[in-house]
């Protein structure tokens, strides 16, 4: 596989659907073939799974059988998305991957983490992001910000709670901590252009890909 794969993590309301958006649209206005796609979804399938994890009562789902179905979503992304695109060579940007999974389902939620490792391993295998950049906010801000954006039914995880949303944050902190030559964390209370351009710089590092 010849392509660049890059994904962006964070928790809620840390802009990182902006920021995936707009570094889409710059590098492929430098001439590079970029798919720009997202989690839980992707696929048509994914994004038929999508619907059940995101919407709905907060406890319809344990923290196992969410990283179940969020496995399920991605299994049927890598085969009809993200493998394809990196095998044309094309620059894959994922709005959210497996280290979601690891945040909400196993360090937040309190899902059976050898479950997830497992996963991880037969489902996502070799098809590793070369760079993951995780949005860093106060949860506070950005589940404020989050629900500034206006009334969606796309808020199961939103409702969670500040101590869950807490976890989150943490749980981003140490995977960037036990894989620094994969993660950057940005520090996105910035104003929007400076943390878009520490990403810019975070982009151009990743061999081939600027
Ligand atoms: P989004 O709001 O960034 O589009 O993501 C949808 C929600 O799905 C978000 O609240 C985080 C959650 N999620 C998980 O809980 N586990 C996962 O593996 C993924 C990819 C997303």
């Amino acid at each position: 596989m010849s392509g660049i794969f890059i994904t962006f993590e964070g928790g809620e309301g840390t802009g990182k659907s902006s920021h995936a958006r707009n570094l889409a649209e710059s590098l492929r206005k430098s001439g590079r073939s970029v798919v720009l796609t997202r989690e839980p979804g992707g696929s048509p399938g994914a994004e038929e799974v999508r619907a059940l994890l995101v919407t709905g009562e907060v406890g319809r789902w344990s923290a196992d059988a969410e990283a179940l179905l969020n496995y399920a979503a991605r299994d049927s992304h890598l085969r009809e998305t993200i493998r394809p695109a990196l095998t044309r060579g094309d620059l894959v940007l994922c709005d959210r991957f497996m280290d979601s999974s690891r945040a909400y389902q196993g360090h937040a939620g309190g899902g059976d983490m050898a479950l997830i490792d497992m996963l991880e391993r037969s489902i996502v295998g070799r098809t590793r992001p070369q760079l993951t950049i995780i949005l860093d906010v106060d949860p506070e801000i950005g589940l404020r910000r989050a629900r500034g954006r206006g009334a969606s039914d796309e808020d199961r995880f939103e409702k969670k709670g500040l101590d869950f949303h807490r976890k989150l944050r943490e749980a981003f902190i140490q995977i960037a901590a036990k894989e620094p030559a994969r993660c950057r964390v940005i520090d996105s209370s910035r104003p929007y252009e400076a943390v878009a351009e520490d990403i810019r710089r975070a982009v151009a590092e990743v061999p081939g890909a600027a």
